[in-house]
Order: structure tokens, then C-alpha cells, then sequence
């Protein structure tokens, strides 16, 4: 049944953004879905109810035109879920300096900057800013070693999202840093936990659980609190 919701997808041509969209039009969401490359986007373009704007996270110019065009919109969650996982290789001794400048832009810097622009447009009380983050982004928990740079990139992520709360100051909104789970994707790999159906329908359930709920919460899709 349509609803009277509208989401923004950042990073929605495959994998878990691709699925938050799915599930949002099942619910009967309106959706803005960002895709780096519209030509790429064949699966979206097939879907009721949703818009596909371009969008290259770390390119301003871009952001810039996509706030034009969004104009005045409001909505009712904004989920940055674009993410890359970085160089194969990912021991410190071995990395390059481009390399993780786009890591950390990418999964770090932009996300913020993506979010600080379309804060004023969530709408009050109950909206929902979501990021996609990851338990390898606590730093509480010796894990996964081979991951390294990208472990650093979400645990600077999560740092970043602290600021960005900080700054918003008494504005009434939900903030998610999100677990999805390990999932089959293209980044996730066949042999992960989980399917994108399974995380995604659990990571929207827990925004709206935590719809109205103000503040700044660490959860995974099963909504289970995670240390930062
Ligand atoms: N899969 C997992 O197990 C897992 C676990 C924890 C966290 N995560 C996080 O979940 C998010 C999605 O991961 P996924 O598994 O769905 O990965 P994926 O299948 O590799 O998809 C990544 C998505 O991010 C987009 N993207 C990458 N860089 C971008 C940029 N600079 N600007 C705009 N879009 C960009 C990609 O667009 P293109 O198609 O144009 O490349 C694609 O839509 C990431 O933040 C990842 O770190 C995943």
C-alpha cells in the first residue's frame, strides 16, 4: 500500500542500497535513489515510486546539483550507504597514499559531508539519518586484521558521525550508525552470513523502530547494540 514516506538512498545501484530501495517500495516508500552511473542502473529503473539521481559521493560539483535539484524536499529518512572496501592488500606497509585517500573520503569524509547537506530537509521529530557503518568499525574488538585500512575507515566513519551529532545539537532527529550484517554482495562475497533480503528488511525495521526515538544509537539489523 503507498505510503506517504519518502527516503534518499545514497549509493543504490547494487548490493545493499539496491536492497533498501526494494524493500522501501514493497512498504510503499517514495524513493531518491543515487547511482554513480544511471546507465547502470537497470534493476532500479524497473522500480514503482522511485527517482534515480547521480550522484559520485566524493565529486561536490555533483552534490551541489543534486541539492538544486532536490530543492526543498523533505524526507523521511536519508540512509549513506555507499562504501568501498579499499586495496586488497591492506597491510600499513604497503599502502599508498591515493589509495587511502579514496578509502577514507569515501567511507569516512564524504558520508558526513552528504549528510551535513541534507540534514535540514529530514523531516523534524521523526525522521531518520542513517549510516551505513560496520561492526569492523568498533575499535573495541580485536578483529579481522587483514581488513585493516577499511576497519580504520569505518571507525573514522563512526568518530565523524559523533561530530555530525554533536553539531546538530538540539534538532530533533534519529541518527543510526548500522550494522548490516555480513552479507552477500559484491563487497560481502558468496561465502557471507547473510542474504541483502535479510539485512535490509532488518536494518528498515530498525529505523522505524527508532523513528521518534531521538539520539545516536550503534545498532546491527537485528537491532543488537554494538560498542563503538
Ligand atoms: N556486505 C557486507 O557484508 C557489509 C558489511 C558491513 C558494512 N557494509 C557496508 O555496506 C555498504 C554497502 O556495501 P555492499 O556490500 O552493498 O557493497 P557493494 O555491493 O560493493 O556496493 C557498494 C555501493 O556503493 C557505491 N559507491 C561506492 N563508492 C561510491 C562513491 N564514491 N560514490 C557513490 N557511490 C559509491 C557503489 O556504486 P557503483 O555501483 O557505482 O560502484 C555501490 O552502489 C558499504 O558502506 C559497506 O562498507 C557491507
Amino acid at each position: 500500500m503507498p505510503s506517504n514516506k519518502t527516503a534518499l538512498i545514497i549509493g543504490a545501484s547494487r548490493g545493499l542500497g539496491l536492497g533498501l530501495v526494494q524493500r522501501l517500495v514493497e512498504d510503499g516508500w517514495n524513493v531518491v535513489a543515487t547511482v554513480r552511473d544511471p546507465a547502470k542502473a537497470e534493476t532500479l529503473s524497473t522500480l514503482p515510486r522511485v527517482r534515480i539521481e547521480t550522484l559520485e559521493m566524493n565529486n561536490i560539483h555533483q552534490l551541489d546539483t543534486l541539492q538544486e535539484r532536490l530543492g526543498m524536499q523533505t524526507f523521511d529518512l536519508l540512509f549513506v550507504n555507499a562504501g568501498i572496501k579499499g586495496p586488497d592488500d591492506q597491510n600499513p606497509e604497503n599502502a599508498r597514499l591515493a589509495d587511502i585517500g579514496e578509502l577514507f573520503m569515501t567511507n569516512s569524509v564524504a558520508p558526513i559531508r552528504v549528510a551535513q547537506r541534507f540534514a535540514p530537509q529530514v523531516r523534524r521529530n521523526t525522521g531518520v539519518i542513517a549510516f551505513m557503518s560496520s561492526a569492523l568499525g568498533s575499535v573495541s574488538i580485536p578483529n579481522e586484521p587483514e581488513l585493516s585500512l577499511y576497519k580504520a575507515s569505518k571507525a573514522a566513519l563512526n568518530s565523524m558521525i559523533n561530530s555530525f551529532v554533536m553539531r546538530l545539537e538540539d534538532v530533533p532527529l534519529t541518527v543510526l550508525a548500522m550494522h548490516p550484517g555480513w552479507v552477500k554482495t559484491d563487497m560481502g562475497g558468496e561465502g557471507a552470513d547473510i542474504d541483502v533480503q535479510t539485512s535490509t528488511r532488518g536494518m528498515l525495521d530498525q529505523v522505524n523502530a527508532w523513528s521518534g526515538k531521538g539520539g545516536l544509537h550503534f545498532t546491527n539489523y537485528k537491532g543488537d547494540s554494538l560498542i563503538w
